[in-house]
């Protein structure tokens, strides 16, 4: 596997690009090949079978690109498809879901902490968060904010649309007591303003693109696989051209971006 290979990234529709940004601005010198699944947004709504459909079958076509590690920028399918993700991709090819790191951060940061956490149904049904927290003795509390993806991925951030939508979620002092808040969905970061209004003073809210960016360096260094060319490629996909997936892409990474629109591969 060549180091200057791209790492493959997939979300639904523009949220895994929080992840996109954080890791390109990590490390400049990789190639990316991003999918976002604009035909079957939003991902939170559909069944883990569903799920486990789109995953793969978006995965192997990274794969068929000779992507040298694949990114499941999605909490959605990283909850629901990640067995089938990494029987797929094989022992040579990293898999990286967005949901362990930050876990794992979490354990770090807030030993013995109680946390509250939001995300999507398909996410929150999962119990997957709940299952690996309380295994590291941290106790949360979970909430489905269905609206808010689809709310976001329209083009609704930090205005008066995702505010009340935002504020209708954390109605009753939810997030009171909690030490800190974990964003579960990809398309978050980008309500954050309408989020921090919502929380306690100094409540901290998990970092995930920079926990997920830096997680994928380590284990691109670990495979001895980072890039070291100087000429990196990027190339951004959706399954059904929107012009909110490219409004929002150019407002996430700063640039207009030019999208390819492909069909919507198969599962293998
Ligand atoms: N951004 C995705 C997630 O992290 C999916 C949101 C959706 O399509 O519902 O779950």
């Amino acid at each position: 596997m060549s180091n200057d290979a791209p790492i493959g990234m997939f979300d639904s529709g523009i949220g895994g690009l929080t992840i996109a940004k954080a890791l390109l601005e990590r490390l400049p010198r990789e190639s990316l090949r991003y999918v976002g699944d604009t035909a079957h947004m939003p991902y939170g709504d559909k069944s883990p079978e569903r799920l486990k459909e789109y995953a793969t079958g978006i995965a192997q076509r990274l794969l068929d690109q000779g992507c040298k590690a694949l990114v499941v920028a999605c909490n959605s399918a990283s909850s629901n498809a990640m067995a089938e993700v990494r029987e797929l991709a094989g022992p040579e090819v990293p898999v990286i879901d967005v949901v362990h790191p930050v876990v794992e951060w979490a354990a770090k940061h807030h030993p013995g902490g109680e946390l509250g956490l939001i995300g999507t149904r398909a996410t929150v049904q999962s119990g997957l968060y709940d299952q690996l927290l309380l295994a590291r003795g941290i106790r949360v509390e979970s909430l489905a904010t269905p609206l808010l993806a689809s709310a976001i991925e329209e083009g609704f951030h930090n205005g008066t649309i995702s505010h009340a939508v935002v504020e209708a979620y954390f109605a009753d002092g939810w997030a009171a007591g909690k030490d800190a808040l974990v964003l579960a969905c990809t398309h978050y970061p980008l309500v954050m303003e309408d989020i921090r209004a919502q929380l306690p003073r100094g409540m901290a809210v998990l970092d995930a693109p920079s926990i997920v960016s830096h997680h994928v360096e380590s284990v691109l260094r670990e495979r001895g696989l980072l890039a070291s060319g100087n000429s990196p490629t990027r190339r951004f996909e959706v399954t059904d051209w929107t012009q909110s997936f490219a409004d929002g892409a150019a407002h996430i990474l700063g640039q207009p971006v030019e999208l390819v629109e492909v069909a919507w591969p198969e599962a293998k």
